[in-house]
């Protein structure tokens, strides 16, 4: 986080009540102990205990970040309570594996809504504002499918990868403006999200043995990207290999990547 945004920035967080929306959370309260934290996700009680947890200035926002409205609507909410907002992680998301033509329309729409337009909104509300005031910083978790295509992900990759492809423009266009925005490409990390999506697929060597790594390691290196300003995080590290040599790591993952169970 840069100096300018001083000792007690606000920050929203969403997806606030699960693994790496937490931790994040924590790494924040952690480097900043004054900030003020506005947590948001659909489970409530968890992003209550988080703030009981973190303590200091906090409010809890239970909402369902289903459409662009609801997004808007909790930054207006946000600014209103504790000011405009001086950092943004987007972390609230679900992830639903199976084949393209079975996915009911109703749940891929849904996805789409959460996992991409709900940032996108969050990011476009944010980022204006931050502009205009010349500080701030966004983070964008997007995943390592959409990156690299994943059999049973279409609807998934589909949106993290515009996320990625957004978040990767604003951050070139904010540059100058005193904004930085950080995209974050998480392999798998353990997490209730993570724990449903193995589930979806059929058991092999992979899904056994694919490196998997853990919420607090991914959030020092998320607070550690804003701090330093660095552009994107690929983590856990053996997946930059995939995000540099592109071509090879999609064929790898068609070829020899998880089968949906569905
Ligand atoms: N863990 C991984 O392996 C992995 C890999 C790549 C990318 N990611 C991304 O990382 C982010 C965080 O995931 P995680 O692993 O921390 O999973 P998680 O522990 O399940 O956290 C996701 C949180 O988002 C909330 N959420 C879901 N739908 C929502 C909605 N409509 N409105 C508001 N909040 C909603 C969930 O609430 P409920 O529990 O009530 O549904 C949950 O608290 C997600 O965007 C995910 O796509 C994760």
């Amino acid at each position: 986080m840069t100096a300018r945004l001083g000792d007690a920035p606000h920050v929203l967080v969403t997806g606030a009540a699960g693994a790496i929306g937490g931790a994040t959370a924590r790494a924040l309260r952690r480097l900043r102990p004054r900030a003020r934290l506005t947590l948001a996700d659909l489970d409530g009680t968890g992003a209550e205990r988080l703030g009981r947890e973190l303590g200091g200035e906090v409010a809890v926002e239970a909402c369902d970040l289903g459409t662009a409205a609801a997004a808007r609507a909790l930054h207006a909410r946000a600014a209103a309570r504790f000011g405009p907002l001086d950092g943004l992680v987007s972390s609230a998301g679900l992830m639903q594996v199976g084949a393209l033509e079975r996915m009911p329309w109703d749940a891929a729409e849904h996805l789409l809504l959460v996992d991409l337009v709900a940032p996108l909104a969050l990011l476009h509300a944010a980022a204006g504002a931050m502009a205009a005031r010349g500080a701030g910083f966004v983070v964008n978790v997007s995943s390592m499918a959409g990156r690299v295509p994943l059999k049973g992900c279409a609807f998934y990759g589909a949106a993290k990868a515009g996320l990625a492809m957004a978040s990767e423009i604003a951050h070139a266009e904010l540059a100058g403006r005193g904004v930085h925005v950080v995209t974050v490409y998480p392999g798998p990390v353990r997490s209730a999200l993570e724990a449903g999506a193995r589930a979806e697929y059929r058991p092999g060597l992979l899904t056994r043995h694919v490196p998997t790594g853990d919420a607090p390691t991914l959030a020092r290196h998320i607070v550690e990207a804003v701090e330093r300003g660095r552009a994107r995080v690929v983590y856990p590290a053996v997946y930059a290999l995939g995000y540099r040599a592109l071509g090879l790591a999609s064929r790898v993952a068609l070829r020899l990547g998880p089968e949906p169970r569905a």
